[in-house]
């Protein structure tokens, strides 16, 4: 796996240098389009991005599947997955706001699991990698949650999907949950609040209607660092819920937001 994982970050430092060579400044001329809803834009660097990861890998690793957020399956049949979010965190990267990253995973698919992943957090220069069993690392150093055991006393982040009727219902429940933390954050880049928790900047996270590409690398990473991540009725994080914490206070939020998402009709 470490072939896998060494190309990961090969890719992703590469992506950094393309993303890098279109800013310019907190206005940068790029061509915005919308997708889902017109809170959600795409542009021309994440497509040209997912081209430059999805060129990489098959050439590397011919085989293998890739799945990307902007143009889907790109096929191959082999026993490993690649699961790519070009730029997680566009409308940060839109806006000149300082958290946006590039984010890759490789599953396999006999087992199901995620066996490596990347997150580069492209504005601080920082690349946080994790292979199963081998610990959590960030620039090569090793990282590890906090030790935080109150949820009272935890600082929490979350995030909001792109469909009004969703975000109502996610404002709901954020209301109820601020007034029982430290305080809540809402970074907008999923992949980087999941790097948060595995380094200790947060003590946990929730948030419904992810992708796979927005939090297989980071799930993997605070796994290795010794943190928790569930869904919130499901074993495994998915679309429904997502929770990832440093473990100590992983069951009171996990019960909080399975309780609050119940009340008002949410899945979790
Ligand atoms: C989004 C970000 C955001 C989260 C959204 C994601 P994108 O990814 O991760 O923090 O709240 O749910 O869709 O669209 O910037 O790749
Ligand atoms: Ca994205």
């Amino acid at each position: 796996m470490t072939a896998r994982l060494e190309a990961a970050s090969g890719y992703a430092r590469q992506a950094q240098e393309l993303i890098l060579s279109r800013i310019s400044g907190p206005d940068p001329s790029l061509s915005v389009t919308t997708k889902t809803s017109v809170t959600d834009m795409v542009t021309d660097v994440d497509r040209a991005v997912e081209k430059l990861l999805v060129a990489g890998i098959r050439e590397d690793f011919g085989q293998d599947r890739i799945v990307g957020e902007e143009f889907g399956d790109a096929g191959g049949d082999g026993p490993y997955a690649w699961v790519v979010d070009p730029i997680d965190g566009t409308t940060n990267f839109i806006y000149g706001f300082p958290a946006f990253a590039i984010s890759i995973a490789v599953r396999d698919l006999s087992q199901d699991t995620t066996v490596c992943g990347v997150v580069l957090d492209v504005p601080r220069d920082r690349l946080y990698e994790a292979a199963r069993g081998k610990g959590a690392f960030v620039d090569g150093k090793r990282i590890q949650v906090t030790t935080r055991s109150r949820l009272s006393e935890s600082l929490i982040a979350t995030g909001f999907g792109y469909a009004s009727e969703v975000r109502k219902v996610q404002g709901a429940i954020f209301s109820e949950i601020i007034p029982l933390v430290r305080d809540i954050r809402r970074a907008g880049a999923a992949s980087l609040d999941l790097c948060m928790v595995a380094c200790g900047e947060l003590d946990g996270y929730y948030e419904s209607g992810l992708w796979p590409w927005d939090f297989m690398a980071g799930a993997l990473i605070v796994e290795e660092a010794g943190g928790k991540v569930t869904g919130g009725l499901e074993p495994s994080p998915g679309s429904a819920m997502t929770v990832a914490t440093n473990g100590a206070v992983h069951d009171e939020l996990r019960t909080l937001v399975v309780s609050l998402a119940t009340g008002h009709g949410a899945r979790s």
